[in-house]
């Protein structure tokens, strides 16, 4: 279809004529993503009759995702992992071997350059009182059952009041956040808190977008860990407690079962298995 045709355009000419468009890109890969999401959106917009109200609405709420984004807040990704997508190229980029451990999102509230902390230690620099203690305890293993020496355990929870050091000014920062290496061993003992169900960040778009479709920003308790080792793929994980509220509707789709773990007691035993990087 060109410019001066006298046929009646329809939607399904207008796509070609738009992919049409983009045949000569220099970069094969950008153009195949940017085709792709071009037809799923040309589609879409057929598909449920968009009004020209209901695109300026979806235009300004993208426009002030955008504009409450800065160092600490990614509201983007709040977004991305509230419809599912995040946890989606976790799952097709990361296709665990049989036996090792699960990955799930990465969430927002990971700080870089967490504290070393002696193995055995504990995360806690501000004590609350309503904190259960408990002692994340296990090893770090090859899928071959093998302990790994110098593996690392980076993780991170909220205190017991729901909040990330990071959102709440009256937490130390690094309270609840540290880094581990295993010995020969591969073992591994952090003494943290029993995680509590905390509601991610609802005061934005994709808060909206929950709250108007009848959705709660609620996740379940859990701990944060990456676990990384040379010559292994890093996984990027929680741990669930099988008794938390929200297992069944984490706000974010991060819940597998083979990460839900029994914090009921003083003690959380989990081994974390992972693939070497040539086992892809
Ligand atoms: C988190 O678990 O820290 C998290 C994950 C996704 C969105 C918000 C928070
Ligand atoms: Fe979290």
């Amino acid at each position: 279809m060109t410019e001066n045709s006298s046929e009646a355009m329809t939607p399904e000419a207008h796509l070609a004529e738009v992919l049409a468009a983009y045949d000569n890109s220099p970069n094969p890969r950008l153009a195949e993503i940017t085709k792709a999401l071009i037809r799923h959106l040309h589609e879409f917009v057929v598909e449920v009759g968009l009004t020209r109200e209901e695109w300026f609405a979806g235009i300004e709420a993208l426009t002030r995702t955008g504009q409450m984004c800065d160092e600490q807040r990614q509201e983007f990704i709040l977004l991305s992992d509230t419809i599912g997508v995040s946890m989606l190229v976790e799952m097709i980029n990361h296709v665990a071997a049989e036996g090792s451990t699960e990955p799930t999102v990465f969430g927002p509230f990971h700080v870089e350059g967490a504290p070393h902390r002696a193995m055995g230690n504990s995360i806690i620099t501000d004590s609350m009182e309503d904190d259960q203690e408990v002692t994340y305890a296990g090893r770090v293993l090859g899928l071959d059952g093998n302990p790994i020496e110098g593996a690392t355990l980076d993780v991170w929870e909220t205190a017991s009041n729901g909040s990330y050091d990071v959102q709440d000014g009256g937490q130390t920062p690094m309270n609840m956040r540290g880094i581990f290496t295993t010995g020969s061993d591969g073992a591994y003992e952090i003494q943290g808190i029993r995680p509590v169900p905390y509601q991610i960040p609802g005061d934005g778009p994709a808060g909206d977008l929950l709250f108007e479709n009848g959705r709660h920003n609620w996740r379940p308790g859990h701990m944060h860990f990456v676990v990384a080792a040379a010559d292994h793929k890093t996984v990027i994980t929680h741990l669930f407690d099988a008794t938390s509220d929200y297992l069944d509707s984490d706000a974010v789709f991060g819940v597998r079962d083979s990460l839900v773990v029994d914090m009921s007691g003083d003690r959380c035993d989990y081994d974390f298995v992972l693939e070497t990087v040539s086992e892809n």
